[in-house]
């Protein structure tokens, strides 16, 4: 096993111009996988909605689903940094319900920094609290998916100069706030750049093309596992599907036909 990944680290990572490579997992043995693998952080996101409850969005998913599913991946963790989103209404309502439930991440599902969307003046506070509370925070600006009504589906955002220019100021706010580290989902390349450029604390991008100072991939996306949308920015690094549902078919048609168990 090599260094445990750390918050500060990720951000000396940025010093040396070293890429960080963020993947979402969900459950034990996938995080396993990808601890062994030598991705840097495991994010358990709250794509949990899409990718592994099948609702097509993230609104339905609750604390509860985050603190289990973070409980399993941490478990399983060694190197790896483990961030844990914080779902939709978790933090919105008010700041001592906000300090609990990332909380809650950190003491029952064992994550070790929380990621919430947005950068409203609410949000901001909430950042600060927890930082100063010894909670690390990842930020979430362009496309953030708990607003997918807001903006009317998963669009690109940060097209024009007005929305590029709210975008840009968001991520400073976020980094003046306190977070080690921002994620950047579906803005312009070309935004992505000037935001990577401007802050101190790492960009992570997703959607955001090369620049950010590193990546992060739906695992089911880039594994070939989900059915649903997969938006065109993603690389399909394996084709999984075919392989399970051959091998569940031989299964099952093993069992009827009486070859298996010998
Ligand atoms: O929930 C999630 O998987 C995320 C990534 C898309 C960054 O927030």
């Amino acid at each position: 096993m090599g260094k445990k990944v750390t918050a500060p680290e990720l951000v000396k990572m940025k010093g040396r111009g070293e890429k960080i490579a963020m993947i979402t997992s969900y459950d034990y043995c996938f995080a396993k996988l990808a601890d062994e693998a030598g991705v840097d952080v495991i994010l358990v996101g709250d794509s949990l909605g899409n990718v592994v409850f099948g609702d097509g969005n993230t609104l339905g998913v609750t604390m509860d689903n985050m603190v289990r599913h973070t409980r399993s991946v941490s478990n399983a963790v060694q190197r790896a940094l483990v961030l844990a989103d914080m779902p939709f209404m978790s933090y919105q309502v008010s700041l001592e319900e906000a300090l609990k439930n990332a909380g809650r991440l950190i003491t029952e599902g064992g994550a070790e920094a929380v990621k919430l969307e947005g950068a409203s003046k609410h949000d901001l506070t909430v950042i600060s609290r927890l930082t100063e509370m010894g909670i690390p925070v990842v930020g979430h600006v362009g496309l953030t998916p708990q607003s997918v009504n807001v903006f009317g589906g998963f669009k690109t955002q940060g097209k024009d100069e007005a929305s590029a220019k709210r975008i840009m100021s968001e991520a400073m706010k976020l980094q003046e706030a306190g977070c080690f580290a921002v994620v950047l989902e579906m803005v312009p390349a070309e935004l992505a750049e000037k935001i990577t450029k401007e802050l101190t604390i790492p960009t992570v991008g997703i959607g955001a093309g090369p620049h950010c100072d590193g990546q992060v991939l739906v695992m089911h996306d880039m594994l070939g596992l989900y059915d649903g949308f997969r938006p065109s920015f993603v690389k399909l690094y394996a084709d999984l599907a075919p392989a399970v549902r051959d091998a569940f078919g031989k299964y099952a048609e093993e069992v009827k036909g009486g070859e298996f168990p010998k």
